[in-house]
């Protein structure tokens, strides 16, 4: 045999298995991914070329072997034990442990140094090296007897197949595997894009994997691990520590959590339980709590097991983010924009630390992935300060409680609501490329009162000074305002009785509401808060029908022919006027003596120049580019920045440039200034 290829062959080996750990475990890569592939290819090339130096420890055997018939049992030399829950998840369960510990170990005035981790929440794994060699992982099973994971383990790339510096006969490594929240994430990205069901946490993702008899199925679902512990130990002289033993455990490349901590005393268990619950959303994996172990090893001997249970470790938990619960019903809820959220009825549940009866199914499109029905059993998750949501459905509880068809219907929202806004009885729209359902009763929908007022009184809008968020909320709570028609009608006696609202203020919110009444089409349009109608398109639209009866009169197809309005934005105009509630307040608003200047004539017309566009450039000898700007609005034409085939108009001065050029490129008419004054004469109201 060729000593070179021998030779080579464990080069690249060790050169991998380093970027594996610095990859994996240090998260620190050292190469780039098409230098690792390189090195990776290399090997199997020569592996395939040689098969008989082919060796299980190879990293070319982490991605997938035979598919099994089923795993073998595997007896554990030391059994696998459990470990106590403190159910107090207050700082008492903290000072609970350390009070029994010190009692157990007859002195009560000790202060013990404690190893504290987290609690991974995933699945407890064996991991047995033969010198240095790893020759076999197991799950926990009964404690007694687990199941052979080999194959699924060695896809896991944390995990050494072979341990630097270690030279034990035997060195049982326990932990837990996990599923990273990213890798669940992008996981189920991609089962949904295949149209495939997603996990419904990643603790299942973790028990899936390990339990899948295809390897290369297994890598798929990528897992991470976690060393914590240990089994059958021959050949190695222990350290006096737990905590000792696990930075050894790092030192020969295993995985372990950086987040441990050694402390003394009640205190520091209660300082790390806080801490860590403190950091516990923003950690890449989930935890369900942390571990208190005794760090002294002769200790943890002398307190020994109570029924499978070590006296000197215990688990306190932190409150659980995730329940199982009946859906009873679902709700559609209206929020201040329109939107509508499908909201899950639930049999009452404690999770995250409060009791949930509500939650979240974000909307039409997530509900029917995730196939919620009335009366099926799902799971909630509350964590932190977010929004309970319903993650999935359980199936296995659903269908062997009532059968799959015996289940709910499918949820439709259209159908349930009957196109109606549960709220105003306004119509419901789902646009194109949407995922929510909206009510189209924007100024009426009680729902959407608060929201729709502070936008009509917003600075850009009526500019209503002084109406703030505060104000509002009373406004709408006390009922004092139900559409911003109602602001014309608010007076001194009213305002007087709010709170936080002194005569000073009242005076000044009324003079500023008066003086709001003043104002201009464009301004008028926005204020009325139409979806997809901001300012710019407001200001087109003014523009181009110059009365309010003509916007109210048009049609979809007219609605288009505005510069910059397509069929989304005309639909959206269209659903806001089609509900008879929001004329009823335009009307009302109308009549409260709310005006602005009319371009039009009497009969509605349209302005002249309204639908031409101008693009002034370069110095005109007596008027202002300003000026200029502003003649022609006031005709209706828009101004726009830049020359395009659209451009009906350039305007050129002196020392005028590129828009110039363009203009010519494209054959746009080009006017001076006196060429501009004539055709605003032409145009001009007589
Ligand atoms: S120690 C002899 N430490 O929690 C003590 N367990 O028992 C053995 N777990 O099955 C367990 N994180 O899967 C220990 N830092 C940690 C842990 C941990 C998670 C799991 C382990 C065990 C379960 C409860």
């Amino acid at each position: 045999m060729n000593t070179t290829v021998i030779q080579r062959i464990a080069q690249l080996r060790a050169e991998i298995e380093r970027n594996n750990h610095a990859y994996y475990v240090l998260d620190a890569p050292s190469i780039p991914d098409a230098e690792y592939d390189k090195l990776f290819r290399e090997l199997q090339t020569l592996e395939t070329q040689n098969p008989e130096l082919l060796t299980l420890d190879s990293p070319t055997q982490r991605v997938g072997g035979k598919v099994l018939d089923g795993f073998s049992p595997v007896r554990h030399t030391v059994p696998m034990l459990s470990i106590r829950t403190e159910t107090d998840i207050s700082d008492q369960g903290a000072i609970n442990f350390d009070a029994r510990v010190r009692r157990e170990l007859g002195d009560p005035e000790a202060i013990i140094e404690y190893c504290c981790e987290l609690k991974f929440d995933g699945l407890a794994i064996n991991l047995r090296y033969e010198h240095g060699m790893l020759v076999q992982a197991c799950t926990r099973g009964d404690g007694e007897t687990g199941e052979d994971v080999t194959q699924n383990i060695r896809t896991i790339r944390s995990i050494p197949l072979r341990l630097f510096h270690c030279h034990a006969a035997v060195l049982e490594v326990r932990g837990e595997a996990y599923m990273s929240r990213r890798d669940f994430e992008v996981y189920n990205e991609r089962q949904r894009e295949k149209g495939l069901p997603a996990l419904v946490n990643p603790r299942n993702g973790a028990a899936g994997s390990i339990r899948q008899l295809d390897s290369a199925l297994a890598a798929r679902r990528p897992l991470s691990f976690f060393a914590y512990g240990w089994g059958d130990i021959q050949g190695w002289t222990m350290p006096a520590s737990h905590s000792a033993v696990l930075d050894e455990f790092d030192k020969m490349g295993l995985p372990v959590n950086a987040d441990r901590e050694v402390v003394n005393g009640t205190q520091g268990l209660v300082d790390f339980h806080r801490h860590i619950a403190t950091m516990r959303d923003s950690l890449p994996f989930d935890i369900d709590g942390v571990v208190y172990k005794v760090n002294n090893l002769a200790l943890q001997s002398r307190m020994g097991f109570v029924s499978r249970e070590p006296r000197w470790a215990v688990a306190h938990k932190f409150p659980a983010e995730e329940q199982m619960t009946v859906v009873r019903d679902i709700d559609i809820q209206v929020g201040r924009t329109g939107k509508l959220t499908p909201v899950a009825k639930l049999e009452p549940v404690f999770v995250g630390g409060t009791t949930v009866s509500n939650a979240t199914l974000h909307n039409e499109d997530e509900t029917r992935r995730k196939d919620v029905r009335i009366g099926d059993t799902v799971i909630v998750r509350r964590a932190g300060d977010v929004i309970p949501e319903v993650v999935g459905v359980v199936l296995d509880h659903t269908s062997i409680r009532q059968g799959e068809q015996h289940r709910g219907e499918p949820f439709d929202l259209y159908q349930r609501l009957g196109g109606k806004c549960p709220v105003c009885g306004s119509s419901i729209v789902r646009e194109e490329g949407e995922a929510n359902w909206r009510c189209t009763g924007g100024l009426f929908c009680p729902a959407q009162r608060k929201e729709a007022l502070l936008h009509f009184a917003s600075r850009r809008a009526l500019d209503i000074e002084g109406l703030g968020d505060k104000l509002v909320e009373q406004l709408v709570d006390l009922q004092l305002v139900k559409t911003p028609a109602d602001l014309y009608h608010l007076n001194m006696p009213v305002l007087a009785g709010l709170e936080r609202m002194g005569e000073k203020s009242a005076n000044n919110l009324l003079e500023a509401i008066t003086q709001s009444k003043q104002t201009s089409l464009a301004r008028f349009i926005y204020a009325l808060g139409i979806r997809n109608v901001g300012e710019t398109t407001a200001k087109d639209l003014a523009r181009h029908f110059g009365s309010l009866d003509n916007l109210l009169a048009a049609d979809e197809l007219r609605l288009q022919q505005v510069p910059d309005v397509g069929p989304i934005v005309a639909e959206s105009i269209i659903a806001f006027l089609a509900e008879p509630h929001n004329r009823e307040v335009i009307t009302k608003l109308r009549s409260s003596g709310i005006n602005w200047t009319e371009h039009a004539g009497e009969h509605g017309m349209i302005l002249k120049l309204s639908g031409k566009t101008f693009v002034l450039t370069g110095t005109l000898p007596s008027m202002s580019r300003e000026e200029a700007k502003a003649a022609l609005e006031a005709l209706g034409a828009k101004v726009a920045g830049s020359v395009s085939k659209k451009t009906d108009y350039v305007v050129a001065g002196a020392e005028a440039g590129s828009k110039l050029n363009k203009a010519r490129e494209l054959g746009v008419p080009v006017l001076d200034e006196q060429g501009l004054i004539n055709l605003l004469d032409e145009n001009g109201e007589t």
